[in-house]
């Protein structure tokens, strides 16, 4: 019998499945050597200023973090040459998607979003109580067009990913104004850029220049390209009158004294960032051309991480790879069975996984 306090709404709700952490492989596997190419993760580590800004930060751990964020507000804000009232931190940029939905909660309101993208929109959004319009990819890209035919008067956000988890897609700069015309401006319009700094395209859209003209937000993250996903930290760049309003929303002291000190020497530590970039974009050319001579399909991506169909049951093939030390991420949560999402890694790692599927697709077709 279920518990009478329970609210009943949520018995839908697919709870997120994060990929499969290293521990729990050898653990379960006892296999020492464990590789995880699933949740999108800097290879490289965190930088190494950010280690030591974290160490340092340890001895003051018996007081309440600044819950303003003000250092990394600062610097930020300078940064990206905006102002700090533009900027809100929260516990991963996952925090700030349930923030931004309990700031528009209405009754009786929908927001709009992809099929197949970062299923946090869907979870969150169903949990405080939206209904969630899920619009088809077309060439598995978000279909800004069909997104828009979708806006209704109940319509209070709509939540774009762009570079698109676990697809690589990006919409266009163009795409992204003929879409924002048609948009009303009582519907805030998300932008998810947790992989920006992986999009080195020219015609991948610079929303921060909107920002003060248009009804967007943006979302991005320390948990990629700074390496620290396990700290927690990610931040919105909004309106003003938004961010206050949102502020009122948070938690006091979401995010922590160590995230908030080691996420500033990240921001300081241009190199790391540069080798990390380096590092994505060489790497990701090795993947094509493996994946290329494997016969594998994948979708070009302007992400750290790459969309592929085996002629394989994707579940099967996470089982194998994971028997021979790799986790990759199965999707058949979107029920596209046939289709795996694979983190770029290091050269090392690449070549690991590289010969690890060259061997399962060979013992699959004997
Ligand atoms: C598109 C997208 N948004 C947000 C997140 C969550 O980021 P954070 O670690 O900042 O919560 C992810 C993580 O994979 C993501 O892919």
């Amino acid at each position: 019998m279920k518990m009478e306090p329970i609210r009943k709404d949520i018995d839908n709700i697919d709870a997120y499945k994060p990929g499969k952490p290293i521990e729990e492989v050898k653990r379960e596997l006892g296999i020492a050597d464990v590789t995880k190419l699933a949740s999108n993760e800097n290879a490289l580590g965190p930088s190494p200023r950010a280690i030591a800004a974290a160490k340092k930060a340890l001895p003051s751990l018996n007081r309440y973090p600044e819950g303003s964020c003000y250092y990394l507000k600062r610097k930020l804000a300078r940064l990206l040459g905006i102002k700090e009232v533009n900027l809100l931190f929260g516990n991963g940029s996952d925090e700030l998607i349930d923030v931004i939905l309990k700031t528009i909660k209405a009754p009786d309101a929908e927001i709009i979003t992809a099929d197949v993208t970062f299923v946090e929109y869907k979870i969150s959004g169903s949990i405080n109580g939206f209904k969630v319009i899920s619009v088809p990819l077309k060439d598995f890209t978000f279909d800004l067009e069909a997104m828009a035919g979708r806006i209704t008067p109940k319509t209070k956000a709509v939540f774009i990913a762009n570079p698109n988890n676990p697809t690589g897609t990006y919409v266009t700069t163009r795409q992204v104004l003929e879409f924002l015309d048609r948009i009303p401006r009582e519907v805030m319009v998300v932008f998810d850029e947790a992989y920006v700094e992986f999009a080195q395209k020219e015609d991948f859209p610079k929303i921060l220049e909107l920002l003060g003209h248009k009804n967007v937000a943006i979302l991005r993250t320390f948990s990629k390209i700074y390496g620290l996903a396990g700290l927690r930290v990610g931040y919105m760049i909004a309106d003003e009158e938004f961010v206050a309003a949102a502020e009122r929303i948070r938690q006091p002291f979401n995010v922590n004294s160590v995230a908030q000190a080691a996420a500033c020497a990240a921001l300081d530590d241009k190199a790391f960032v540069r080798k990390s970039m380096t590092l994505v974009a060489r790497e990701m050319k090795f993947m094509e051309k493996a994946l290329t001579d494997l016969g594998v399909w994948f979708k070009k991506s302007a992400a750290n991480f790459i969309f592929v169909r085996t002629g394989m049951d994707a579940r099967s093939l996470f089982g194998k790879m994971l028997k021979k030390g790799v986790i990759i991420r199965e999707m058949s949560q979107y029920n596209l069975d046939n289709y795996s999402r694979i983190t770029i890694g290091t050269r090392r790692e690449n070549i690991k996984l590289i010969r690890a599927l060259r061997d399962i697709i060979k013992e699959d077709s004997r």
